[in-house]
């Protein structure tokens, strides 16, 4: 049994008065409930983790860098987010895939170091609009998964996201039918390379204008295991809302 998953990405939003609204989304987090994880600035990791110590709540990074430590100016590595108290790091997200230039090997990388840390991966894949247009969808996610996840992935150290470009934030969704057939191609894809135990036990996220009035229609599509969520993760009204649909 996948335990499902509801992670809020604050993205670039969030200062020390947003902690209310965080502690607020923890009374929805539960040990026998569906995961919660809050994934926030940097800045507000440390103080995040703290206020959640003793819950349920899992705290989570955006981004890391490959390496541990040295010198790069303004980035933060794997083992600095588990030690401000993460145990989650999202990678690959599309607006790091287009605004920093990430291509697939630097995600890669990125994993590992991840993993080296005692992270637990959240390596996200998605196309563009022009790349659905094309038919290309497959082939893309196809392409993200297989040059962005290491080879030693577990059901306990790696999640996939899948976030099409073109939804995010723009609130527009795919259809049930197309979040399904990439979710169950995903899945085959993961089987096939890791073997079925592996391939079974890795959660599948949604992510891409998820929002309390339609959670609970996509986490009615097979092998969606949660959600991915940006702007409705901001607040606690909309963030449990969702948290309530998939439990
Ligand atoms: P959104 O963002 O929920 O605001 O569309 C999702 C994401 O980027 O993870």
């Amino acid at each position: 049994m996948r335990r499902k998953l509801a992670a809020g990405n604050w993205k670039m939003n969030g200062l020390r008065a947003a902690l209310a609204e965080a502690e607020a989304i923890t009374a929805a987090a539960a040990a026998d409930g569906p995961e919660v994880l809050l994934c926030p600035p940097a800045t507000l990791l440390a103080p995040m983790a703290a206020q959640a110590e003793g819950t349920a709540l899992q705290i989570g990074g955006q981004y890391c860098h490959p390496a541990p430590s040295g010198a790069h100016t303004g980035h933060v590595s794997a083992p600095m987010l588990r030690d401000a108290g993460a145990s989650y790091v999202i990678v690959g997200h599309s607006e790091r895939r287009q605004d920093d230039g990430e291509r697939d090997a630097d995600v890669r990388a990125q994993t590992l170091a991840a993993w080296q840390a005692g992270l637990t991966a959240i390596v996200c894949v998605g196309e563009t609009e022009a790349e659905r247009d094309a038919a290309n969808t497959l082939a893309i996610i196809g392409g993200q998964l297989a040059g962005s996840i290491p080879d030693t992935a577990t059901g306990a150290n790696l999640v996939v996201a899948y976030e099409p470009v073109w939804a995010i934030g723009t609130g527009r969704v795919p259809s049930v039918d197309q979040i399904g057939e990439v979710h169950d191609f995903i899945r085959a894809r993961l089987e096939q390379r890791f073997g079925e135990g592996v391939g079974r036990s890795v959660r599948l996220l949604y992510g891409g204008s998820v929002k309390p009035g339609n959670a609970a229609e996509i986490f009615a599509v097979s092998n969606v295991d949660g959600a991915l969520v940006g702007g409705a993760s901001l607040t606690a009204a909309d963030f449990t809302g969702i948290i309530a649909a998939l439990g």
